[in-house]
């Protein structure tokens, strides 16, 4: 860790109050000239610190830019244990945690950016990803899960995400299967997971599970004008909402993922469901079929019934839902 790590680490842990520049470059063993410098680094890289003779520098409570440092304080548990790395610009968050999964990084790697210059999408669409408004991060597994059980990976991802932006924006999220989460009727999150194939025992080598929240995200470009949100529609003065949302996810994520195979998130995944008892589309390469959805099965697929009263267990890969008359 370097000492502008170091020095951003001491401050995160005292976000809001006055850390004394003496004190600091004592317990980091560096002149007080060399925090200050330092300090200087952190405030132009936009960190709001403010400096105060005899009293030292005070980073401002309301700071929200994403670090390792900043989002350390809010993780509990196994999550302590993960290795973040945090990037102001990337292209894609899963693209490179796929290399890195290739490289033989271990589960509970996480890349998180700020911004996105190439986010993707299911059905090799596109993920608006602007700087500083959103949250987008790719969690490398290791999981232990049979092949025909790989939507459980997404849908309980989808669980541990929906139940943060609950205990932060105090509002209910509903999920569309599979992967898409809604908040008074605008996606505001979108979920991709990517796997390898390990060929001699048939199961997983890595999943890649990726996440974009439209935390602050206005302005949208015109194909999802109608159709996507942000979770808060100003940026919350009293608290650093992405970093606490970051923490919130991976703590979730950590516990989910554990719990993988047991499915008892299954029962909120279903509860959030708002397709459920509704009217679909099911979108099967060049077909479009009116069905029914009935239920989400134990292996997390959808349960459709066509207008012959044909019954389909559908699985994320084959096809794409759209509601009707919304989404
Ligand atoms: C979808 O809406 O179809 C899924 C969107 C997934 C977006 C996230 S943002 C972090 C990660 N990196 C990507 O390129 N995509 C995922």
């Amino acid at each position: 860790m370097d000492l502008k790590q170091r020095v951003l680490r001491i401050l995160e842990k005292n976000r809001g109050r006055n850390v004394n520049g003496a004190l600091m470059a004592e317990r980091l063993s560096v002149s007080r000239t060399a925090i200050w410098k330092i300090i200087k680094q952190l405030q132009d890289d936009g960190y709001k610190i403010n400096a105060v003779r005899n009293l030292g520098y005070c980073l401002e409570y309301s700071n929200d830019i994403l670090s390792a440092e900043s989002i350390a304080p809010y993780l509990l548990g196994k999550a302590r244990s993960f290795k973040l790395d945090v990037r102001k610009t990337v292209t894609s968050t899963n693209t490179l945690a796929k290399e890195m999964a290739v490289s033989g990084a271990s589960e509970g790697t996480v890349i998180i950016a700020c911004e996105q210059t190439e986010g993707r999408g299911r059905m090799g669409r596109s993920f608006y990803s602007p700087g500083s408004t959103g949250l987008y991060l790719s969690f490398i597994l290791r999981p232990k899960v049979d092949l025909n059980d790989s939507l459980l990976i997404t849908t309980s991802a989808a669980v541990a995400v929906a139940k943060a932006i609950e205990k932060l924006a105090n509002e209910d999220v509903k999920i569309k299967w599979v992967n898409d989460l809604y908040m008074n009727d605008r996606k505001v999150c979108g979920i991709l997971t990517e796997a390898s194939l390990n060929v001699e025992n048939g199961g997983l080598e890595y999943a890649v599970v990726g996440i974009g929240i439209n935390v602050t995200t206005k302005d949208f470009p015109d194909d999802i004008r109608d159709t996507a949100g942000a979770i808060f529609s100003n940026i919350p003065e009293n608290k650093p909402v992405k970093s606490i949302l970051a923490a919130e996810v991976l703590n979730n994520l950590s516990a989910s993922m554990d719990d993988l195979t047991n499915r008892s998130y299954l029962l909120e995944y279903k509860n959030r469901s708002f397709l459920i008892d509704k009217e679909i589309l099911v979108l099967k390469g060049n077909d479009v079929l009116p069905a029914k959805a009935l239920d989400i099965d134990e292996r997390a697929r959808l349960i459709v019934e066509y207008s012959d009263g044909t019954r389909e267990a559908l699985s994320s890969g084959e096809v794409s839902v759209r509601t009707i008359n919304a989404g």
